[in-house]
C-alpha cells in the first residue's frame, strides 16, 4: 500500500531492526518501529529469543521497552511490525497486551513483510478488550 514519508521512514527501519533478529528456533524474523508524537526519532526492537523458548521476547515489545527507556512513557503515533512472512502479521496478544498500556483505540499498526506494507488496521481492531485493571476481590 501507499504510505507517507513518515510511515516510509520508519518501514525502513523496521526493516534494519528485522535484519537483527536473533531468531535460531523458530526462524521467524520479526522488527518493529514505534514512531512518538513530536519525536521525529524512530524506536525500533527484533524478536530475540532464548533456549527456553519462554525467555524469548517479541520485536514489538523490544521496541515498546527501548522506546518507554529513552522517552518515558511513549505517547505511540504509530507501529510498524515487519515479518518474515506471506501475508504479514500482526502482534500477539501478548504484545497486544503491554502496547495496551500506551495505546489509544485508533493507533495505527501497519503489517508488513520485505515486499511492501500490506495493510494498516487499528490497536482497537486488534484488541477490543484489554485487561486494564487487577480486579476487585469481593
Ligand atoms: N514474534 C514477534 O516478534 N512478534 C509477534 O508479534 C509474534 C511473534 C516472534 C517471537 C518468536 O521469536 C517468533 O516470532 C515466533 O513466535
Amino acid at each position: 500500500m501507499e504510505v507517507n514519508k513518515v510511515v516510509g521512514n520508519a518501514y525502513k527501519q523496521a526493516i534494519k531492526a528485522q535484519s537483527n533478529a536473533y531468531a535460531p528456533y523458530s526462524n521467524f524474523f520479526v522488527g518493529a518501529a514505534i514512531k512518538l508524537k513530536g519525536i521525529e526519532k524512530v524506536i525500533t526492537g527484533c524478536n530475540l529469543e532464548n533456549a527456553s523458548y519462554g525467555a524469548t521476547v517479541c520485536a514489538e515489545r523490544g521496541a515498546i521497552q527501548a522506546a518507554n527507556t529513552e522517552f518515558g512513557k511513549p505517547d505511540i503515533e504509530f507501529i510498524v511490525v515487519v515479518s518474515n512472512t506471506e501475508p504479514a502479521i500482526g502482534p500477539c496478544a501478548l504484545c497486544l497486551q503491554v502496547i495496551s498500556e500506551f495505546a489509544q483505540k485508533d493507533l495505527p499498526i501497519y503489517l508488513a513483510n520485505k515486499n511492501e506494507i500490506q495493510k494498516v488496521i487499528t490497536f482497537g481492531d486488534l484488541l477490543s478488550s484489554p485487561f486494564s485493571e487487577i480486579p476487585k476481590t469481593i
